[in-house]
């Protein structure tokens, strides 16, 4: 697809508020499915659905089968009157990829679920550690090229109070070899390349774990389990242990963790 029919459809179907992927970074993710040619796509955060709907046609454009789009919420976020995904149907209607839409799932479920991607988009919760979870849940179900689309590398730097932190610390974590940040548009979208050792992961994960987490509001202990029950079975108990310290310390919204200091 050229950058005039990705913009157009994006422009077809956009509203104010969407919140949804410049046309730039979308030409980004184009040139990377026209590359490898994924059979199969996984996207973390479908919202209105207006990026599953042109990733669809990507896909569909390179010999693509399948995309799974999944939210934590049933509603679109910036429209509760709407369900998450509604794009879809009207921007992607009878197309010849399957899009599999799922609500109420995080990307714990994905790995619950059992199937297996070629690539993947992670653009759900920008809060740490929200992109670390969905990444490393992402690395279970992963084949292919091994590459793990993240937007919103640039969101701490936009927002007054820096939450959407969760990319930057991410990326951060990785080394230069192993991350490339599209700057076409600038500069929000990046991808990182889980072809690392899995001992190389855990680092990285230690690591971004201990950062201090940016929630609005505490992880669900529901959540917290499906999450720790992937730590468990896919990695190592240090790593699985470090959450749950991890979580002990920094499951809190608004930064609550800090203590003011005491006056002398
Ligand atoms: C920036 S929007 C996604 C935009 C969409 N990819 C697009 O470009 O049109 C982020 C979405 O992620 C969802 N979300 C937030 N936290 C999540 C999580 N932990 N797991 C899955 N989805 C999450 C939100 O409900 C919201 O719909």
């Amino acid at each position: 697809m050229d950058r005039d029919a990705i913009a157009s459809i994006r422009g077809a179907h956009r509203e104010p508020g969407f919140g949804t992927m410049s046309v730039e970074d979308l030409v980004s993710i184009e040139g990377l499915i026209a590359a490898h040619r994924p059979a199969s796509f996984l996207e973390i955060g479908t919202a209105s659905g207006l990026s599953a709907a042109v990733i669809a046609h990507m896909l569909e454009e390179h010999g693509g089968e399948r995309l799974t789009t999944v939210d934590l919420l049933d509603h679109f976020y910036a429209d509760p009157s709407r369900e998450a995904g509604f794009v879809i149907p009207l921007a992607y209607p009878d197309g010849k990829v399957a899009v599999e839409r799922r609500t109420g799932w995080t990307a714990a479920d994905v790995v619950a679920a059992g199937a297996t991607y070629d690539m993947a988009l992670v653009d759900g919760g920008h809060v740490h550690p929200w992109p670390l979870i969905d990444t490393l849940c992402v690395n279970v179900v992963l084949t292919g090229p091994r590459l793990v689309l993240q937007d919103d590398l640039t969101l701490f730097r936009r927002q007054p109070n820096g939450r959407g932190v969760g990319p930057k610390f991410l990326f951060d974590q990785f080394p230069e070899s192993h991350r490339e940040v599209f700057t076409s548009g600038g500069g929000n979208l990046f991808a990182v390349s889980l072809d690392l050792p899995p001992e190389r992961i855990e680092r990285i994960a230690l690591d971004a774990f201990a950062l201090p987490w940016t929630l609005t509001r505490k992880i669900p202990e529901d959540v917290v389990d499906k999450v720790q029950g992937v730590l468990d079975e896919h990695y190592s108990a240090t790593l699985s242990q470090a959450f749950a310290t991890c979580c002990a310390t920094f499951n809190k919204p608004n930064g609550q963790y800090f203590r003011p200091r005491k006056s002398s």
